[in-house]
């Protein structure tokens, strides 16, 4: 059970091997989806929406998700981890994005990043590279555009915006990114692109011929399910079995049948006498 590098992306895709991805953000849950054999873990910045209960994922920032990628990390054993950059954590300029990038490495004990965008990012992806941190790109609905394509919805549909997506994944690819997101991309767009480029692509919402898939961890295990998108698959009903549970703890104080003798811990009664006297 070695460790899941770029290399292995590559080797994945050329022996046709399908690549595993979720998402983490805390120690807990990394040890548990690392274990359960996952080839990569993301420590996305959907934890703007999951983890923090915002509407978008603009408010993340660089020192939130170094906090995130170091509890991920601590927790991981073989999978790859991705530190996902934050919203204007590279879009000023290429130097704060080469120094965002090494924060996520230095203090989040990421492996590589993840960042959004096409041919617009290649000087940044450059830089990262540049300066020895891999880089994953992403591309489709990136969720920091939210306000620009005014929502979140199904990306490349029409000609122009499906050429300009192949554009961006060759664009990506020339400039050295190892793998490549597509999300919310009509499968046969998908299909193209992963024909096209030599790198990996990883899909969301992105159908059945990527080279790998992802999914955000608290929407497959059931556990936050306000909105179930339709590329979502619930492996689990998570959310059903803790209220569950929560509900009996709950009931179980309120009629003493927790805790029980097992739960407590004892002392000497000579010494519990003494006390009362
Ligand atoms: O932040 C995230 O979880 C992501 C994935 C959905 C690709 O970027
Ligand atoms: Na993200």
């Amino acid at each position: 059970n070695s460790r899941f590098t770029v290399k292995s992306f590559q080797k994945a895709k050329e022996n046709k091997e399908r690549i595993s991805m979720l998402t983490a953000y805390d120690y807990s849950m990394a040890k548990i989806v690392d274990a359960g054999g996952v080839d990569a873990i993301l420590v996305g910045d959907s934890l703007g929406m999951v983890m923090q209960g915002n509407d978008s994922t603009l408010p993340v920032t660089v020192d939130q998700m170094v906090y995130h990628c170091r509890c991920v990390s601590r927790g991981v054993k073989r999978a790859m981890v991705v530190g996902d950059m934050p919203f204007l954590s590279y879009q000023i300029s290429t130097e704060e994005a080469v120094r965002n990038a090494g924060r996520l490495v230095q203090e989040g004990g990421a492996d590589v990043v993840k960042l959004e965008g096409g041919r617009d990012m290649v000087p940044v992806v450059r830089a990262i590279i540049h300066a020895q941190i891999p880089v994953m790109g992403h591309i489709g609905l990136t969720p920091q555009s939210v306000n620009l394509f005014g929502g979140f919805k199904v990306q490349g549909k029409e000609e122009a915006a499906a050429r300009n997506m192949i554009a961006d994944a060759q664009a990506l690819e020339e400039a050295g990114v190892f793998a490549i997101v597509l999300e919310s991309v009509p499968e046969g767009l998908a299909k193209l692109i992963t024909e096209k480029v030599h790198v990996p692509t990883i899909g969301i919402g992105a159908g059945r011929c990527c080279d790998g898939q992802i999914l955000v961890v608290n929407d497959m295990l059931g556990m936050f399910d306000d909105f179930v998108p339709k590329f979502v698959k619930q492996y689990a009903h998570m959310k059903e079995s803790m209220s569950g549970a929560i509900a009996q703890y709950v009931s179980d104080v309120q009629e003493q049948r927790f805790p029980e003798r097992k739960n407590t811990f004892t002392m000497d009664d000579a010494v519990l006498e003494k006390l009362q006297n």
